[in-house]
């Protein structure tokens, strides 16, 4: 029905500017939750809710934002495949983002990785090329085994002419969370945050928001989380390779990692990232991946440190979802 009246036609232009365009829309703005049954104190742990995202995950906001500035810029021609390599969530933003705008995507993958992700990835259309583990086993992807499944990455993209993501070298990825998750962070708390902590695979999340917090307040005490045992960001000799937390830690400093604005280093074993995983899941009703676990349980050791005030906020990401594992 079209509108034939001044009234109508300002009710349809208003049902229009609530419309979505795309699932593009869908990406950022994750509420900020607390995690008061979980984590009773002291302080209070609250957690972006990454999982809510189109993709699954915190990589959807990377994934849009690398796309979105190839195209701009003229990396990307419309239509043109995309390649790269990944544990699953960049994968799956990608897939989004491509799908939404008209890019055939192929993901190469280590086959250390949950069968989950690839189902997911050939779900939303993208072509998955599995590449054995080097020195990791399945569940527990090493450096060797990620490096193994860029060769192949990179070997696709020259062959097919596509446009090779390479989100560890990609610039694009720390700004997104700079201009979004960081500043979403700032205002949903009111600018009450005390310390912000975060795993690492590329570092752009961690980057990106320590960034834009330390922008507002140069006080946040930044902290990464690293697996015990694989702590090269605390400048220690990796002893344990393989660990639990998926999509994070490969043992060694991310090529474009920032030393001053990490404070400090916080290391979890993954028997607390298994305990943390069922507290989340059992008392607050949120399945989520082992990051997004290894997270919390790094938050609440930084707030029982007593490093920070007794009513201290800690914030940090819940990455994916606990269903792709
Ligand atoms: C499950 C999970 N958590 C955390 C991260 C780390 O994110 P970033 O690459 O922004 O450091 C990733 C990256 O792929 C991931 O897959």
């Amino acid at each position: 029905m079209h509108p034939s009246s001044p009234r109508q036609a300002s009710s349809a232009a208003s049902s229009a500017a609530k419309v979505t365009p795309s699932a593009l829309g869908l990406i950022g703005n994750t509420p900020l939750l607390a995690l008061d049954r979980a984590y009773r104190g002291p302080g209070r742990i609250l957690a972006k809710a990454e999982f809510m995202q189109p993709g699954g995950s915190v990589k959807d906001r990377a994934a849009r934002a690398i796309i979105l500035a190839a195209r701009e810029d003229g990396r990307l021609a419309p239509g043109a495949s995309v390649v790269e390599m990944t544990s699953g969530n960049m994968g799956a933003g990608l897939a989004v983002t491509c799908a939404a705008l008209g890019h055939p995507l192929v993901v190469t993958m280590s086959s250390g990785n949950s069968p989950q992700r690839a189902r997911m990835l050939e779900a939303l259309g993208a072509e998955v090329v599995l590449v054995p583990q080097v020195d990791g086993a399945p569940g527990q992807v090493t450096g060797a085994d990620v490096n193994a499944a860029a060769d192949v990455a990179r070997r696709i993209a020259a062959e097919r002419g596509g446009f090779y993501v390479d989100q560890f070298h990609a610039p694009d990825g720390v700004r997104a969370h700079a201009e979004t998750t960081g500043p979403e962070i700032w205002e949903q708390s009111s600018g009450r945050v005390d310390a912000w902590v975060a795993a690492v695979g590329t570092g752009a999340t961690f980057l990106g928001v320590a960034t834009a917090l330390r922008a507002r307040n140069p006080r946040v005490v930044c902290a990464a989380v690293e697996p015990e045992g694989c702590r090269p960001l605390a400048g220690l000799e990796v002893t344990r390779r393989r660990h639990l937390i998926q999509g994070t830690s490969y043992g060694s400093v991310p090529p474009h990692w920032i030393h001053g604005l990490m404070d400090l280093s916080i290391p979890v074993t993954d028997r607390e990232v298994e305990r943390w995983r069922r507290a989340l899941a059992t008392q607050e009703g949120l399945h989520v991946g082992y990051s997004a676990a290894a997270n919390v349980a790094a938050a609440a050791a930084l707030l029982l440190s007593g490093r920070l005030a007794a009513d201290a906020i800690a914030v940090t990401v819940l990455c994916d979802t606990g269903l792709k594992y």
